[in-house]
């Protein structure tokens, strides 16, 4: 590759793969099982992003691995009927174009396990958004690195990446023990929860004790994020529940305690809004229980503002088979694909306080698309939609 056997792009993105193994002190690449590339959105990457993959795509370049995209900027089927604006869609369908001709699968997803995109227990993985490879590191116990988007296509096209980080045992080791003491009742509590924990571990590995035992994936889901956009936790582990919990030994390591007042003083602080103008649920992307939950809620209700939940294009799909979309359109929802409230041009479609139930949304919303923010559990927010 480094000779150029493979053609110029080949060549130029296996060398930055070993600029980076060099840096890390990687002794060797590995293959990868699936990639995931982040820097999709043309409000992300704009025209010099857009162009550098028409290039590349004009050049030949194919992927070698199954490869899936993080979350476009609209949804790219109905974004005339959401309002997504007309020049923004010409250059977001552009970006697809170059992506479907280098052979990535133009699902844009930031949860590409739910998918179709799932790897396994111990699978070297190249990841790039934070709270996939959070989920994939922690919850299945895949293996990645949190990859920025020119070096997980790189991984894409050449088909490894190099040995280093969390590829390795040993670097998957608790660094602190975060004790919970208090009841998690709704995913958005599990949101504050990883907020919190975000803010005071930063980039360490958490191991968490006392976490509820019947914890669902997707709190788990909403945990991961948040504490992967408060901090830059990649992984985590949590006693009985994650799968690499068990082999770790966390004698010695000076716990952290959350407990009722933590959680409240997180809630006080990520509201900065009270009725919200929208309510965008799906951060990440909403797994087919969260759709029918939603549709469960909203049946026969009429809301006085919209509510919108992001998914997958493969979930919308089954929420339609199911009804629950058209539950969903009757009370005045969208189910929203291929897209979500951070990396679409909400702000620019007029909307000023978004209600939200995710930390990692909380986090964002404010300085990435100048909202105010009401982050509650999702029957709160409906609750004020209707009022
Ligand atoms: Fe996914 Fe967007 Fe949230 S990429 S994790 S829905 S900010």
């Amino acid at each position: 590759m480094l000779a150029g056997e493979q053609g110029e792009v080949v060549e130029r993105l296996f060398r930055l793969l070993v600029r980076l193994g060099d840096i890390y002190g990687a002794g060797k690449m590995i293959p990868v099982g699936s990639v995931q590339v982040a820097g999709v959105s043309y409000k992300s990457i704009g025209d010099p992003g857009m162009e550098f993959l028409e290039d590349f795509a004009a050049k030949g370049a194919r992927v070698k691995t199954l490869t899936y995209l993080n979350p476009a900027g609209m949804d790219m089927e109905d974004w005339k009927e959401y309002g997504f604006p007309e020049d923004f869609a010409s250059h977001q369908i552009r970006i697809m174009e170059a992506f479907r001709k280098m052979g990535v699968v133009v699902t844009a997803t930031c949860t590409p396990y739910l998918a179709g995109n799932l790897p396994r227990f111990g699978e070297h993985i190249a990841w790039s958004e934070s709270s996939a490879v959070s989920f994939s590191n922690s919850v299945i116990g895949a293996r990645t690195n949190r990859e920025g988007g020119p070096s997980a296509l790189a991984a894409a096209i050449c088909g490894v990446t190099p040995n280093y980080g969390l590829h390795q045992d040993e670097n998957r080791k608790p660094d602190v023990v975060v004790k919970v003491d208090t009841d998690l009742n709704f995913n958005s509590d599990f949101g504050a929860l990883g907020y919190h924990v975000g803010k005071q571990v930063k980039n360490k590995i958490p191991y968490f004790i006392g976490l509820p035992k019947d914890s669902n994936t997707d709190q788990l889901k909403a945990l991961g994020a948040a504490m992967a956009a408060s901090g830059a936790v990649a992984l985590y582990h949590a006693e009985g529940l994650t799968p690499e919990a068990y082999l770790m030994d966390v004698s010695g390591l000076e716990p952290i305690e959350v407990g009722k007042k933590e959680l409240a003083a997180t809630y006080e602080k990520l509201n900065t809004g009270s009725i919200p103008d929208i309510v965008i649920l799906g951060c990440p992307h909403a797994s087919l229980r969260e759709i029918a939950s939603l549709a469960e809620k909203l049946d026969g209700k009429a809301l006085k503002s919209p509510i919108w939940i992001c998914t997958s294009r493969v979930m919308k799909v089954a929420a339609q088979k199911m009804g629950f979309v058209e539950i969903i359109e009757k009370a005045g929802g969208k189910v929203v694909a291929d897209t979500c409230m951070v990396v679409s041009p909400i702000e620019e479609m007029g909307y000023k306080t978004t209600g939200v139930n995710s930390g990692k949304a909380g986090n964002y919303l404010p300085g990435f698309c100048q909202q105010n923010v009401v982050f509650q559990d999702v029957d709160e927010l409906i609750r004020r939609l209707s009022a």
